[in-house]
């Protein structure tokens, strides 16, 4: 949400709570793929980049896929006109989210080799890249759970001094992760993005 609109939520909770209530109201017979992507068109319409990365990390967290995004924004072309598509295209390059690649696009996803078993030790939190991925591991005991390193607001790919123990803060608008279970745990509401992960021939593998 924005500054101005957490300002207003304070200063008018009253007249803010019917815009509130009409957006939750508004919508509730579709499916929360179709929400989302309207709500992806919408920012795109408007051209309000922050909303636009919010909105578009929502939508690919909540399972919309990046050919259905991209189908969305070719559907509104009556709406959008090719410049506004042009300008979110941009937008998307510029956050550099994987999933978007030409490759990535048709690919129905495989396992990745990320490292040997025993690189690290139980209760340890790594960063690294794999296959032109970041990702924050943790260990516990003989289980491992690998995050993507994009933080699942506005999709920063979280280096590696935002580590603190076993708390993830993003650098951006510091969200701060519990990266034991990925869940956010202060500012934030959505968990770091969490791969299949398993253990082969004592190698970790990542599925994406
Ligand atoms: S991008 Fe906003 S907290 Fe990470």
């Amino acid at each position: 949400m924005s500054d101005a609109l957490n300002y207003l939520l304070k200063a008018r909770p009253e007249a803010l709570g019917h815009y509130f209530a009409f957006l939750k109201d508004a919508g509730k017979h579709l499916d929360p793929k179709t929400r989302n992507l309207i709500s992806v068109i919408t920012k795109v319409h408007a051209q309000t980049e922050r909303g636009f990365r919010q909105y578009l990390g929502r939508a690919l967290r909540e399972g919309c896929t990046p050919m259905e995004i991209l189908d969305a924004l070719l559907m509104a072309f009556p709406a959008l006109g090719l410049a506004k598509i042009i300008w979110a295209v941009d937008i998307i390059l510029d956050m550099n989210i994987p999933e978007f690649n030409p490759e990535a696009l048709v690919s129905t996803g495989q396992w990745h080799d990320v490292m040997a078993r025993t690189a690290m030790k139980d209760g340890e939190v790594i960063r690294t890249d794999c296959d032109g991925r970041g990702l924050f591991i943790y260990r516990s005991k003989s289980s491992f759970q690998v995050y993507d390193s994009r933080c699942p607001h506005q999709s920063t790919n979280i280096p590696h001094l935002a580590l603190n123990g076993s708390t993830l803060t993003c650098p951006k608008h510091q969200w701060e992760f519990d990266v034991r279970s990925g869940e956010c745990i202060k500012k934030g509401n959505s968990p770091l993005k969490r791969f299949k992960s398993r253990v082969a021939k004592g190698r970790v593998q990542a599925f994406w």
